[in-house]
């Protein structure tokens, strides 16, 4: 998911790209067909109007085809205006004018009679999956030849490869797969320009080689093509040309291999994209000797090390991209180094690197337009000769460590300022109330920077903006009077924790797209929202009284809502099937009450569904075609009924089923061993009776360990743990967990359960389980939390128990167990307790001692681990515990038996997500400033 967000930049400015070619071509079309006394051939007219049945044209887009006799006034065609025959057809109308419906067909053979054609251009049709035709490379004086995104698929035809006047060939973007090799394109000697972006080029190994045969070759776009890596050894064939000047190798997975391709092929780069790679190490020196390079984006990759020094030699750079990287280097020297471009560079995009040392300073590059240097480590105040560089309009520094006054003087001269972030630095602000700023800027980021605790006036003069982040700004009191009409244009709008209250006016008439308000005093009742509505956070106020005000919001593209932890009271409307674009539904601790209504069936696309800690009763209303549910989570309400069978059978994607806490009854439905992705099912709590189903071994996702961490979860989910809630972000991703506590489950425990080998936590305590514990319980090596107390389970504690290398929490208490407690580590290091109220149990860590034995050694090792524990298990076991189970587990896991050998990429997994839980929501932000910005 971010992954695509991030790569929104190169999307963007390829539509850029396009729109521009499509005003060009518009420009250059219009003047088609004018002008000219010569009337067209009848044998090419007749051609053309074969070619012209092939084609189903809805929007009547061919119109002038009809009326008109001379085939050289037909929209799109053009004629040699001595001869008369047809030398252009430019059908691509889609490509100008996206209102009409793109020509739908077949491409006939009549083309050919069109022999001196020599611009054909047929993109952005929809040729319906068809192979581009062969008899194309019979038309000999092409020189332009443009069939991007026309839905062509199938191999290329080589005969392509007959057209040695080509000097243009776009193929961007259709379903074109399977090349097996380019041999066809080294023929193409006359070729200047070449764009198979987003083909599937991943079998061509050859692919350098044949394009070497390309000398004249001056723009190349292989983006998002698959291309496999470069064979250094092949590399040797390589004639150098020096003719490429445009490069675009974006979204392939390309290693840095391909530096040495590009150091071969030319030394007259001007534009050099390799973007979203899998460069590594540092840059190399290849772009030092190219003294016309003009933009170079290298941004998301993994390189590492400085801008190198041979950029100094770089004097014609506009554009230098490198965010997304590992670069660390201290800023200073960086900007330095970049000291030949003073008076061309337009775009410095350092951001998400680890460049340090102070603010740089950069008032000699007057041309500087854009200034990114987000999430880096620049700490030192802000120069105030940032107010110098007055063709600013976009300076991103959120995410350092840049402290000092803010001042007006910082600002002096930005009367061109579009687009500022300073959120998450150290500096204060001296604004002062009467300030009246150059800019007027449309985006303005200032979260966790003090602003509060009233607006500072100048904010109120910036009725531009059309995105303001001030979330964590230290506000309080009520919002400015006029704030919801100064601020018309807004679409995003983050004011979450801050302390403002107030009751929220009708909303209806804005263009609010994005509403963060969570974390503060609002109160009242829920106004309604803009119709261009798609996410809208409201969570942790106190709004109050019945949700049915949300419904006269008509926003059909609503995709996330939460306002959870408010004060919502009375049944939940029937108003879903309006928000039909809706994927994730947080409601969860409000004051709700009645039946769950239907109409939520009715939700496709839904992912997240949680109506948790509420009064809801009834029954649950049928969800099957909710298939896409990640997240069902109803926990804490007063529901009843049986446990729906639709679930197992309906939702293949679920994730995450907690019923925990209601009134459900009846028997665990055998279908719900069909949730072939489920990860947390708490069934805890509930009426539930019957026996266990013996069909465990087919929950795949609790039997093996891929992982699934691309899922996009709807926010944090509470566990609780210890009679606490614990939020669970990013890290639930690798919960596992079954919690079927406190009900009236009665028999044995299934064999089949063992085949969760992947399950971290397993709660059946409370329940009438009797029989034995399963022989090959400890193949399920990866539980850190076993709870099987308050049953009546018989017999010994199975010897493959001593394998459970990972249980840091485990309650056996109170069953009929008997004999010798196994010998292991783990099992010898937990407390006594644990094990109470099993009368036949004997051995340590029991004093006790079994028939036959001498007396117990109190040793180190059990005492050492009892003191880790005591706390870990003094007031029974609930679901979740991960956090403190897994620190407490790593320390008395140490003192006992050090030498052990831990799954160590498991154990990262764990503390990267503790350490990283900010971070994640920090990324998440920050993606999304790049969002609002590239719109
Ligand atoms: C004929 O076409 C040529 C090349 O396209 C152009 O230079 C010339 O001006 C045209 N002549 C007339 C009379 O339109
Ligand atoms: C685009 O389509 C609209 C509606 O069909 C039409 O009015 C307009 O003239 C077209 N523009 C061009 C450039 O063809
Ligand atoms: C491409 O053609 C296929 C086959 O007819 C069709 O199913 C698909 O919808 C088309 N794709 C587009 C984007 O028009
Ligand atoms: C407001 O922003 C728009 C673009 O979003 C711009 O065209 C317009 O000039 C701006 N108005 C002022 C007063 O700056
Ligand atoms: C689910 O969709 C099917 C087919 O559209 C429909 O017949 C059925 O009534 C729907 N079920 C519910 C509960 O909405
Ligand atoms: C369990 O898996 C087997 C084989 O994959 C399948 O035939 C059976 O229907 C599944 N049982 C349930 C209850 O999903």
């Amino acid at each position: 998911m971010f992954f695509s967000i991030m790569s929104g930049g190169s999307m963007h400015s390829g539509l850029v790209g396009l729109v521009c070619m499509a005003i060009a071509s518009a420009i250059c079309c219009s003047s088609v067909g004018s002008s000219s006394n010569i009337m067209c051939l009848e044998s090419e007219r007749h051609a053309l109007l074969q070619f012209k049945q092939g084609f189903v044209d809805e929007s009547n887009a061919l119109a002038s085809w009809k009326s008109e006799k001379d085939c050289c006034k037909w929209r799109g065609i053009a004629c040699n205006n001595q001869t008369g025959h047809v030398t252009r057809l430019d059908f691509s109308f889609r490509y100008f004018n996206y209102t009409e419906v793109p020509l739908r067909g077949e491409i006939s053979p009549s083309l050919l009679e069109l022999q001196y054609l020599n611009y054909l251009d047929l993109s952005y049709n929809d040729f319906r999956g068809m192979i581009i035709p062969k008899f194309i490379g019979s038309l000999s004086q092409l020189k332009e030849l443009r069939l991007g995104e026309a839905n062509f698929s199938g191999p290329v035809p080589p005969q392509l490869g007959n057209l040695s006047n080509l000097h243009t060939l776009d193929l961007y973007g259709n379903e074109v797969v399977s090349f097996e090799n380019l041999e066809w394109l080294s023929h193409l000697s006359s070729l200047r320009y070449l764009n198979m972006s987003y083909l599937d080029l991943s079998k061509v190994m050859n692919w350098p080689l044949s394009l070497s045969k390309l000398t004249l070759l001056t723009e190349l776009q292989l983006s998002q093509c698959n291309l496999p890596n470069i064979n250094l050894r092949s590399l040797s064939f390589i004639n150098s040309s020096t003719s490429l000047q445009i490069l675009h190798l974006s979204v392939n997975s390309l290693n840095s291999s391909i530096f040495y391709w590009i150091a071969n092929v030319s030394s007259n780069f001007i534009h050099i994209d390799l973007s979203s790679n899998n460069l590594k190490g540092p840059i190399p020196d290849v772009f030092t000797s190219m003294l016309s390079l003009v933009t170079l984006d290298l941004s998301e990759n993994q390189l590492e090390g400085g801008i190198p020094k041979g950029f100094q030699n770089l004097c014609s750079l506009e554009s230098l991209t490198l965010w997304s990287n590992q670069l660390s280097e201290n800023i200073e020297d960086s900007v330095k180094t970049l000291s030949c471009a003073e008076n061309t560079l337009e775009t410095l995009d350092l951001g998400a690197n680890w460049f340090w040392g102070s603010w740089p300073d950069l008032k000699h590059f007057s041309k500087l337009r854009e200034l990114y240097l987000d999430s880096n480590q620049v700490n030192g105040s802000l120069r105030e000769s940032v107010g110098q560089l007055s063709s600013l309009e976009t300076l991103i520094l959120d995410g350092n460590s840049v402290s000092g006054v803010i001042t007006e003087a910082h600002f002096l001269n930005l009367s061109r300022l579009q687009y500022l972030s300073l959120s998450g630095n150290r500096f204060s602000i001296n604004l002062s109330s009467d300030w009246n700023p150059p800019f007027q800027l449309t985006t303005l980021y200032m979260s966790s920077c003090k602003v509060g605790p009233t607006f500072l006036k100048w904010i109120l003069t910036q009725t531009n903006l059309t995105a303001l982040y001030l979330s964590n700004a230290g506000l309080s009191g009520s919002l400015p009077n006029k704030f919801w009409d100064l601020f018309s244009r807004l679409s995003d709008l983050d004011l979450s924790m801050n302390q403002i209250h107030g009751k929220l006016p009708n909303l209806s008439s804005t263009s609010l797209s994005y509403v963060n308000l969570s974390s503060n005093l609002f109160y009242g009742a829920l106004p309604s929202f803009s119709p261009m509505l798609q996410n809208l956070y409201l969570s942790n106020n106190r709004f109050s009284g019945p949700l049915s005000s949300f419904c006269a919001t008509q926003a059909p593209n609503l995709e996330y809502l939460d306002i959870s932890k408010n004060l919502l009271s009375g049944e939940l409307p029937n108003c879903w099937m309006q928000f039909q674009e809706l994927q994730v539904l947080n409601l969860g601790k409000n004051k709700l009450s009645g039946k769950i209504p239907s109409s939520l069936g009715n939700l496709q696309g839904i992912q997240v569904l949680r109506l948790h800690d509420n009064n809801f009763s009834g029954e649950l209303p049928s969800l099957e075609n909710c298939t896409r549910l990640l997240m069902v989570d109803l926990g804490n309400n007063n529901l009843s009924g049986k446990i729906p069978t639709w679930i197992g059978q309906s939702l293949p994607n679920l994730w995450t089923l907690r019923l925990r806490s209601n009134e459900f009854n009846g028997i665990i439905p055998f279908s719900l061993c069909s949730l072939a992705a489920i990860h947390v099912l708490d069934l805890s709590h509930n009426s539930i009776s019957g026996g266990l189903p013996h069909c465990f071994n087919n929950i795949t996702a609790l039997a093996d360990d891929s992982g699934v961490y691309s899922i996009i979860y709807g926010g944090i989910v509470e566990l609780v743990w210890k009679g606490k809630e614990i939020e669970y972000g990013e890290n639930l991703d690798r919960m596992r967990s079954i919690d079927i506590s406190s009900n009236y489950l009665i028999g044995e425990i299934p064999p089949s359960i063992a085949s969760m080998t992947e399950l971290i936590s397993l709660n059946l305590s409370r329940n009438k389980l009797t029989g034995k514990l399963p022989e090959d319980f400890g193949n399920m090596k990866m539980l850190e939390s076993l709870d099987l107390s308050r049953n009546r389970m018989s017999g010994k504690i199975p010897r493959s128990f001593a394998s459970l290398n990972f249980l840091s929490v485990l309650d056996l208490s109170r069953n009929n167990l008997s004999g010798r407690i196994p010998l292991g580590t783990q099992l010898q290091g937990f407390n006594a307790s644990q094990y109470m109220g099993n009368l036949g149990l004997c051995g340590p860590p029991l004093t006790q001692s079994c028939p036959g034995d001498g007396t117990v050694q109190d040793d180190g090792i059990a005492r050492g681990t009892e003191i880790d524990n005591k706390e870990q298990v003094s007031d029974g076991l609930n679901l979740g515990f991960f956090i403190s189970a897994v620190l407490g587990f790593v320390i008395g896991f140490w003192m006992v038996c050090g030498s052990l050998l831990l799954k160590t990429s498991r154990r990262n997994a764990y503390f990267r997500f503790l350490d990283n839980a900010n971070d994640w929501i920090y990324v998440k932000t920050k993606a999304k400033v790049r969002r609002t910005l590239q719109r």
